[in-house]
């Protein structure tokens, strides 16, 4: 496959694999979705910034996470949207490293904020008279730099091994944005490097984000179970239930995606799978901590409250 020197400007993405009479749904369902999760994001991220009651860590740190949804989801949804419309479905060498890069970062910025508000919940319930001394505002602070950093780095290391291959004869992605595994199978350099750092920073990146959120969980049970009560087991409910749903959500998609055995028809379970974190996870979030929680409600209400009054004078 060492066909000549001359590298590739560009790349074609293929796209979802729907049939031409259903690009039209496909389109509306994904518009839908995609303004749904920027509107949905953004209402969260405006309403803890305005109500004073939400200064709280967990509120700030999901406003974070908004943010990083947000975000996310604008690194792939707005150019499928674009080549579903387009005759045209290519993308630049420079678009597809920076597409690559910012969906590494906030896909990694997002399971390192899991896990500070999964620590956030543990001092709440665990040490609730030290809460407010132990999640100061600049440890708060301190946890959400940390993950900028470590998301910047881990990022950068792959998107630069990236670009230091050579891609000389085939163009095409079969799938709807620059995916990592897609992009190395192009190479026509050897790859072997490059398949052992995603193989050990996405383990590292990946499973012990889990497991400090695991064991933290682990601690709020067994002191749960200390003293068991029935309105200690409501409060920690009410605190931990939305950020338990989110992580499910989050570690569902990646597990279903590399640990269950792949059928034969895999790009197409692929496909699904990829629709699922870019699309449905960031778009399912502020529901997910909006829906049941009455401080989110309240802060709504007063917002709204304050905002008529000076109108109706
Ligand atoms: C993220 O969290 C930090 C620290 O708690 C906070 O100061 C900042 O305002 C938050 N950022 C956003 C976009 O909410």
């Amino acid at each position: 496959m060492r066909g000549g020197n001359q590298t590739i400007s560009e790349f074609l993405l293929l796209g979802l694999p729907l049939q031409p009479e259903q690009q039209n749904q496909f389109y509306a369902l994904f518009l839908a979705m995609y303004l749904t999760t920027v509107l949905g994001n953004l209402l969260i991220i405006i309403l803890i910034r305005l109500d004073s009651h939400l200064h709280t860590p967990m509120y700030l740190f999901l406003s974070n996470l908004s943010f990083s949804d947000l975000c996310f989801s604008s690194v792939t949804v707005p150019k499928l949207l674009n080549n579903m419309q387009s005759q045209d479905p290519s993308i630049s060498y420079a678009g597809c490293l920076a597409q690559m890069y910012f969906f590494l970062f906030f896909g990694d910025l997002e399971s390192f904020l899991l896990v500070a508000m999964a620590y956030d919940r543990y001092v709440a319930i665990c040490f609730p008279l030290h809460y407010g001394t132990i999640m100061s505002p600049s440890l708060c602070l301190c946890l959400v730099a940390v993950s900028w950093v470590l998301t910047t780095f881990h990022a950068m290391l792959h998107t630069l091994l990236m670009a230091s291959l050579c891609f000389c004869a085939d163009n095409v992605i079969p799938h709807f944005f620059c995916d990592m595994s897609a992009l190395l199978k192009l190479a026509c350099s050897d790859t072997r490097v490059n398949e052992l750092v995603i193989f050990i920073m996405g383990g590292l990146v990946v499973v012990i984000p889990f497991l400090l959120i695991i064991m933290s969980y682990a601690r709020i049970v067994s002191s749960i179970l200390k003293v068991p009560s029935a309105r200690g087991i409501r409060k920690a409910f009410s605190t931990c239930g939305s950020h338990l749903s989110v992580v499910s959500l989050f570690y569902g998609t990646i597990i279903g995606l590399y640990l269950c055995p792949s059928a034969d028809n895999s790009t197409v379970k692929e496909t699904v799978m990829a629709v699922m974190y870019t699309v449905v996870t960031p778009m399912l979030n502020p529901f997910i901590y909006s829906l049941r929680n009455r401080d989110m409600k309240g802060a709504l209400g007063r917002v709204i409250c304050k905002k008529k009054i000076p109108f109706s004078l």
